[in-house]
């Protein structure tokens, strides 16, 4: 049965969770599974959350399919989840996937110069905005080092690699977004070293930056738990975490597989790494406040 409730913007979600010292959590899938098992978990603490497609997961996933079946959850489920189509490298992949159906954006042109940054990121906002004003979009400056896997070198970040609040507040002023990412001692993916984040940048970005504009922290995977606490108390109110569910629904998957070399039944394959991505959505929302 549809459940019919009132559903809030993203913005007034992340309004809130700021106002509550909360963050609102995006979890990459690549598939079913994977979203189910986080519908699974959201369900537990009722929490509103954003489900993200980086341009390879969309790719293999289907633009028109994940649309189709975030829907299905957020009906059967009533709760309030959005579709972003996580880094997206081009204008065209943003608009393509906002023509599609996502209920949010994220355009990606952090590894462009400044000027071009702010052009590309413009247009995105000026399309979207001009067919729904309501979508929440998110820009990025401050180049982010790393892949959503294990990495077995050391990621180095430099001082010069932070985000400086001052070109953060011209980049947010210049583009009119609604979400600002940008880099504070975070990487993508789980690296030899843990990274150390710089509460203070984080502090001073949020200071430089309009109420308003929400503050993301891309790269959730790998962060000590403390440091994540300091990153909401500063001001951080969405997570993305991508890594650790790859590597928990790998593991789980090549563990049973290992064990089980007669099982062909894919339910049965599939129900242990479904169990552990429900396990890892549940401690994340719980490490950022959704309790
Ligand atoms: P991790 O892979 O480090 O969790 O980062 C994910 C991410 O930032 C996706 O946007």
């Amino acid at each position: 049965m549809l459940k019919c409730i009132y559903m809030k913007t993203l913005k007034e979600i992340l309004n809130e969770a700021r106002d509550s010292s909360i963050a609102i959590g995006h979890f990459n899938v690549s598939n079913l599974e994977q979203l189910r098992a986080i519908m699974e978990a959201a369900k537990v603490y009722n929490a509103s959350i954003m489900i993200g497609l980086s341009e390879g997961e969309r790719k293999f996933f289907g633009l028109k399919q994940a649309v189709a079946l975030v829907k299905s959850f957020k009906e059967e489920y009533g709760l309030p989840v959005f579709l972003n189509p996580d880094h997206s490298h081009s204008v065209e992949s943003a608009k393509m996937a906002f023509d599609a159906g996502f209920d949010s954006v994220h355009i990606d042109l952090s590894s462009l110069p400044f000027e071009d940054n702010v052009r590309g990121t413009r247009e995105v906002v000026e399309y979207v905005k001009s067919k729904n004003p309501e979508i929440s979009i998110e820009g990025e400056l401050g180049y982010l080092r790393g892949e959503s896997r294990i990495q077995k070198e050391a990621i180095t970040i430099k001082p010069e690699d932070l985000t400086m609040p001052e070109e953060a507040a011209e980049f947010t002023g210049k583009t009119g977004i609604d979400r600002f990412s940008g880099a504070y001692g975070n990487s993508h993916g789980i690296s030899l070293d843990e990274p150390a984040l710089d509460i203070e940048r984080i502090k001073a970005v949020r200071q430089a930056l309009p109420k308003e504009v929400a503050m993301v922290l891309h790269g959730g995977s790998g962060i000590p738990d403390e440091e994540i606490k300091e990153a909401i108390k500063a001001g951080i109110v969405n997570i993305h975490v991508n890594t650790e569910i790859r590597v928990a629904y790998a593991d789980a998957l090549r563990k049973f597989l290992a064990e089980n070399l007669e099982e062909t039944t894919p339910y049965k394959i599939l129900a242990p790494a479904v169990k552990a991505v429900k396990d890892k959505v549940e401690e994340k929302l719980r490490l950022f406040g959704n309790i």
